[in-house]
Order: C-alpha cells, then structure tokens, then sequence
C-alpha cells in the first residue's frame, strides 16, 4: 500500500515560459499593425483616386444628362434665336440674326458663343424661312441688296433670290435653307412667336448640300 503523503512524482504539466508568452503577444501585435497599415494604406490611394475619377468622367457625365442644345424633346438640336416672328417685317425684308449656342469643351461650358448667322424672312402667310449666310460658292458672307432687293456675295458676284434660288452662274447651289420652327416658352405651337432654328453648315463649292 501505497503512501499517500508521499510527493507526487509524475512529470510537471508544461507551461509557455514568460519569453513564449511575450514572442505570442508581439507576434499578435505585429500582425495588427500590417492590418492597420494595409487599411490605411488602401484609404489613402483609394480616396484620391476615387476623386481623380470623379473629376475626369464628370464632363461625360453631365453631357450625357445634358441631352442636347434645346433641353431634349421635340426642339433636341434647335436653337432660339434672338430673333421672334414678330421681329420681322412682314413685307418680306430679310433680316440678318447671329446664331448663339452653348458650347462645351472638356471642362467647361460657354453660354451664348456666336456660331454663324442667318437670313430670316417673314413670308405672306407668317410663316418664316431661313438661309445660312455663307455663301455655297466659297465661303464668303451673303447680303441682302437692298437696291436690287435680293442676295449678293461680293467676293465673286454670286446673287440669289430672297426665297434663295441662285440667279447667275457662279455659285454651284442655291442658298442653303435652314429648318426653323415657332414655339412658345419652348414648346413647339403654330402661334408661337420664338423662333428655334436647326444650324448647320454646308460644304462650299459643290452642287449638293453636304453637311460639315
Ligand atoms: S464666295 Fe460668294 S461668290 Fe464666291
């Protein structure tokens, strides 16, 4: 029989020493910080990033909302002139209107830039016509001639008459018409007074009206 005073005898149980436990929590530690500064490091570039983004594809962006010089609808691409149907004489004088438009580049947007001019004409049924000024010859500006009651190009003596067809030999093509249509507080109407034009220019020197 055994004696139960006697001391125990069998291997101690192991233990981590205080420099495992200290290796351990350091390790720990250690693991921390890499998470801390991979975090940090991701917020840095990201955010900055993420802004440079931003500012390089709003351009895009807004000109995707922006959806056309007139606001969309049925006037997309027409633009108001300064100009009404009431404006215009009704005994048919032609009157000379500048072509405003907003015009945006990359970054920026510029209201009211001259982008041509036209002749307008208030014919005997109220209804008015347009021609782009450029002459179809080469390019010069078209004028009214008030003498002769017509259009004439003084470049090269290209002459028109007021409902734009050619009347000498020298321009390739009559005057080019432009569409304009009547609209009130932007909504097109028959008895609407502003006028909305679709500008365009034509290529000179050809007998067919080639948009550019
Ligand atoms: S450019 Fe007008 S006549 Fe030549």
């Amino acid at each position: 029989m055994g004696d139960t005073n006697s001391p125990d005898t069998s291997a101690p149980a192991e233990t981590p020493s205080d420099a495992e436990l200290s290796s351990g929590s350091e390790s720990r530690r250690n693991a921390l910080v890499s998470v801390l500064t991979g975090f940090l490091s991701f917020v840095i570039v990201a955010i900055p990033s993420f802004l440079a983004g931003a500012f390089y594809l709003d351009p895009i962006l807004r000109r995707k909302k922006s959806g056309g010089a007139a606001g969309g609808g049925a006037l997309d691409g027409f633009i108001k002139l300064d100009a009404t149907t009431d404006s215009l004489p009704d005994d048919g004088t032609p009157v000379a209107v500048t072509v405003k438009s907003t015009l945006d580049d990359a970054w920026n947007r510029f209201k009211d830039v001259p982008v041509g001019s036209v002749w307008l004409r208030k014919q005997p049924d109220g209804s008015v016509i347009a021609f782009n000024s450029i002459c179809p010859h080469l390019g010069c500006s078209v004028n009214y001639r008030r003498s002769d009651d017509d259009f004439f190009c003084p470049c090269h003596t290209s002459s028109f008459d007021l409902d734009g067809t050619k009347t000498n030999e020298v321009p390739p093509r009559n005057m080019d018409e432009l569409e304009i249509i009547t609209a009130t507080d932007g909504e097109p109407g028959k008895d609407g007074k502003e006028l909305w034009l679709k500008f365009q220019n034509f290529r000179g020197a050809t007998e067919q009206k080639i948009p550019v």
